[in-house]
């Protein structure tokens, strides 16, 4: 082989062998390029003809035209990569017959009609190659084509075999239609025509498009052609035997402005642009762009690359923890302290544009990096006199790199409980405004963001429609469930005490869930912790019934706590959700599955095969089961693995791990009821009594599952983020009181600055999802935190993590000829406003903006430090748009 290829090499007129530099760090063991090449610097370089000469394996490569390998002085340097497959783009291939097709880099095409001259080999080559080998090594072309710039000429050549081929195709050539001739090449090649040309000379346009294609050996004559091409010339036809057939071509249609442009002229230009100086180092022009070398137009649209990554390194400054013992009735501590968290998982930038406040003590708000979140501070003045009327603050954000912008104002209304308020005011974004109750003291109001400019954005004012992983299909469907990030809730069921059992269980120690599982499913919850026990009556203990139980152990002779929703309840609840929004995988770890008697006493019950049976026989009643699933571990399937079934449906997942006795089934495969272990997971309970140690706790946890590399210890992983309080604070405090007041609003500062691309837990398991203000449980009244940060997650972090997402991330722009307008369903425009009492605007007038004042008052402080001496006008009161 090697010999032959020497043999060949000296056919080449006077090429110096001597050349010879080798790369090897970037070649492989075959001498072949590498295959990967997402960053052009990694493309393989070759320094000699005969290094290149010994890959016999597909390759696109490089070659500057005005150097001429066939020069012996000629310093040779040539870029290579070997694409991933040798697929032609037929989604580039252009319908002939429609005159409609997308831009060619911003200018409008039109079709052409041309005259397309093809030739046989004999005439131009002097070394016999395979028809085959040409065709192949066109196609290698074909596949790489649409990976290029997308403006500006290109010129590619590949190799497979023992054949090359290159390609000039003018910039004013739509791409669609330089691949439709080098496909016309590839059929041509077969038949022993290895070269084609379109060549206009007359046109003001750069509409020329040629291949030539040749032995190995005959690489000097290919890059000649091209040259010709390059530099605005045409090969010479007569006297060859040549065919020629009339095709259409899209190009850019000329604007006025050029036609007035003589032809001369924009030639001289074209070539002046084009061509190459001499033996000066290597101009851009004169080579193929270097872009991913990849795989078509998979390849470098779709292909997650690690230079496209967006998420920033910077973390904001740490956030406070609401101290517990503001949590107490009992404590009136005075504190003017309010917090603001701000979430940013976009591509964008939030950046801190101005701010001014009244009556703050601090107001202290920052940018939010990519990816991160920022807790502000707003601390109302606790200077004694000051009338808290007045106090008002507005910090101004834009989105970096989009004309988008958003305002958080803090401001107060009296008298009312919650005199504090927070306004989000997403009205320059097209997205709303809200006026939130601040919750507590010293208890953050939160503002996740996620979505792009060019993707739309989804927010948590409110809630989306409730399928989002349907909405979000294209991005997961490929991602196992193991790399799926869902919202979940801990002790589901628990939104109301029923009082089925006889037992100290109220509301404040017992209920864990402010909404039912209908509400908690469209809030965003995909993991369900339900705990399912049936209560029998006393002495008639074959009268019992399913209910949903939260106790402090189902096996205790004597239990304590109570019981929540019914399973009929839970069940209707679940197909209701599931018949209006259908396409999701919902997973409920269905516990306990044992009996107490409503006076609690004499211990467990546990089930025989008739309880059981009638079990089964509810959980039948569940919608969209999925019944015989693959012995494969749920947690590595992949998320469309489930949502195609049921005909797109997607499936609920019944996973059982209760305390059955080994004489009764566990498990009815066939009806879609399955053990829990068919599932991998890791399940952490922190069990610790204090928002700061189960925040660290949980955090740490996630950091130990390798989400890249190796993947180490990856695996689905549950956080539980709750604390776990004795039953005296609890009764005192309430479990709703402390989920939301200290504990869910740290997920949001402190949880999202510790993920990362390649760290993050699957399931978000919270108490009391969806609600914010203590007792606010009406749908309206909820705030989409949860929701946004699921889908957020999945939609920028983990699409950003190249090792497990291998397409490009949706929220990055996409090369113009691939914009298509597909309409996002997560993302609706709406400029509504949603005030603290629940009353919503939808069409509110533009000026509109709650909580905005018109005077800036004396003293008023800007960003900068400046401090107003006199009233003034606030310059923003009148703008409409924010
Ligand atoms: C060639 O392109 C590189 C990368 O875009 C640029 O840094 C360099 O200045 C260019 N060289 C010439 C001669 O234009
Ligand atoms: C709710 O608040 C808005 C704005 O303050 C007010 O216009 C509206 O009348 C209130 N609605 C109710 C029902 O109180
Ligand atoms: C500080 O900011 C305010 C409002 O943006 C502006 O009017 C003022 O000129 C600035 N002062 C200085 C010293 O830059």
């Amino acid at each position: 082989m090697r010999h032959q290829n020497l043999a060949l090499l000296a056919s080449l007129g006077g090429f110096s062998l001597a050349q010879a530099g080798v790369d090897t760090p970037l070649r492989q063991t075959d001498g072949c390029p590498k295959p990967f090449g997402s960053d052009p610097s990694q493309w393989t370089q070759y320094r000699s003809l005969e290094d290149l000469g010994r890959c016999d394996k597909p390759m696109v490569f490089d070659l500057d035209v005005q150097n001429l390998v066939s020069n012996t002085d000629t310093h040779i340097i040539i870029r290579a990569c070997s694409p991933g497959r040798g697929k032609g783009s037929s989604s580039m291939v252009v319908n002939a017959g429609s005159n409609s097709i997308a831009d060619n880099c911003g200018a409008k095409t039109k079709p052409v009609k041309a005259t397309v001259q093809t030739w046989g080999s004999t005439a131009r080559i002097s070394s016999s190659v395979a028809n085959n080998d040409i065709s192949s090594a066109a196609s290698q072309i074909d596949a790489y084509l649409p990976s290029q710039a997308s403006c500006g000429s290109s010129i590619t050549f590949a190799k497979s075999g023992n054949a090359v081929v290159g390609l000039y195709a003018g910039a004013d050539v739509h791409r669609a239609s330089a691949s439709a001739l080098v496909q016309m090449f590839q059929a041509q090649a077969k038949d022993g025509n290895f070269m084609l040309q379109f060549c206009e000379t007359n046109s003001a346009a750069d509409v020329t498009v040629g291949i030539f294609g040749g032995a190995f050996s005959d690489l000097g004559k290919v890059q000649d052609a091209v040259k010709t091409w390059t530099n605005g010339g045409c090969i010479q036809t007569q006297g060859s035997s040549s065919d020629s057939f009339d095709i259409d071509l899209f190009v850019s249609s000329t604007g006025s402005s050029k036609r007035t442009e003589s032809n001369a002229r924009r030639r001289k230009h074209a070539l002046n642009k084009r061509a190459s100086n001499g033996d000066t180092p290597v101009a851009n022009d004169s080579r193929a762009s270097l872009v991913p070398c990849d795989t078509g137009v998979e390849g470098l649209i779709d292909k997650c690359r690690r230079e496209d990554r967006t998420y920033s390194t910077e973390s904001p400054r740490a956030g406070s923890y609401m101290p517990w013992y503001l949590l107490n009735p009992a404590n009136i501590a005075a504190t003017g302290k309010q917090y603001i968290t701000i979430v940013n998982l976009t591509p964008h930038r939030f950046k801190l544009d101005h701010t001014h406040s009244y009556q703050m003590d601090e107001f202290d708000f920052g940018d939010i990096p990519q990816g991160h979140a920022r807790q502000n501070t707003a601390h109302y003045t606790e200077r004694a006199g000051a009338n808290p009327v007045d106090d008002n603050g507005e910090a101004y954000f834009n989105i970096e790199g989009t004309d988008k912008r958003f305002v958080i104002r803090a401001t107060t209304h009296i008298p009312d409980h919650y005199w504090r308020r927070t306004v989000v005011d997403l009205s320059g974004m097209g997205m709303g405004q809200r006026e939130y109750l601040d919750p507590g003291k010293e208890s953050p109001v939160t503002l996740v963001i996620t979505g792009s400019n060019d993707y739309g954005f989804i927010t948590s004012i409110r809630h989306g429609p409730g399928n989002w992983m349907r909405g979000i299909y294209d991005v997961i469907k490929d991602r196992k469930i193991q790399h799926v990030i869902m919202p979940g809730t801990h002790d589901s069921g628990m939104s109301r005490i029923s009082g089925k059992i006889a037992s100290i269980g109220i509301p404040s120690n017992t209920q864990t869930q402010g909404i039912n599982i209908y509400d908690q499913l469209r809030a965003g919850a995909r993991w369900f912790d339900l705990r399912i026990a049936t209560v029998h009556k006393v002495p008639n203990e074959g009268d019992y019934g399913f209910w949903v139980l939260h106790v402090n152990d189902e096996k205790a002779e004597v239990v304590i706590g109570n019981s929540g929703e019914s399973l009929d309840d839970v069940v209707s609840e679940i197909n209701r959700f599931t018949a209006e929004n259908p396409g999701e995988v919902i997973f409920f770890r269905v516990r306990y599955l044992i009996g107490v008697r409503e006076v609690p006493s004499l211990g467990p019950m546990y089930w025989g095969k008739d309880i059981v049976n009638q079990f089964f026989g509810k959980l039948k009643g569940v919608n969209n089961r999925c019944p015989n699933l693959d012995a494969t571990p749920f947690n590595q399937q992949k998320a469309s693995y489930f949502m195609d079934r049921n005909g797109g449906k997607g499936c609920v997942m019944l996973l059982l791990d209760g305390d059955l006795t080994n004489d009764v089934p566990h498990d009815s495969v066939g009806d879609g009821i399955y053990e829990t272990k068919r599932m991998d997971f890791s399940d952490t309970w922190s069990n610790l009594p204090d928002t700061e140690p189960l925040a660290n706790s949980q955090v740490a946890n996630w950091k130990s599952a390798g989400r890249s590399g190796q993947f180490i210890n990856d695996r689905f992983l549950i956080s539980q983020w709750l604390v776990s309080a004795d039953a005296v604070t609890t009764t005192l405090v309430s479990i709703q009181n402390i989920a939301i007041l200290p504990t869910n609003p740290a997920l949001y500062w402190m949880g999202v600055n510790n993920m990362s691309p390649e760290s993050w837990p699957n399931v978000l398991m919270v108490d009391y999802i969806g609600v914010v203000v203590n007792g606010q449980t009406g749908w309206d009244q909820l705030s989409a935190e949860m929701y946004t940060l699921g889908i957020g997650m999945n939609l920028y972090m983990v699409s950003e993590n190249c090792d497990i997402s291998t397409q490009r991330s949706p929220l990055l722009p996409k090369p113009k000829a691939l914009q298509n307008v597909k309409v996002n369903m997560l993302s609706e425009p709406w400029n509504g406003i949603i005030y603290a009492n629940g009353t919503v605007q939808d069409t509110p007038p533009l000026t509109l903006h709650p909580g905005r004042v018109r005077l800036l008052k004396s003293g008023t402080r800007f960003l900068n430090g400046t401090v107003l001496a006199k009233d003034m006008e606030n310059p923003d009161y009148r703008s409409t748009e924010i």
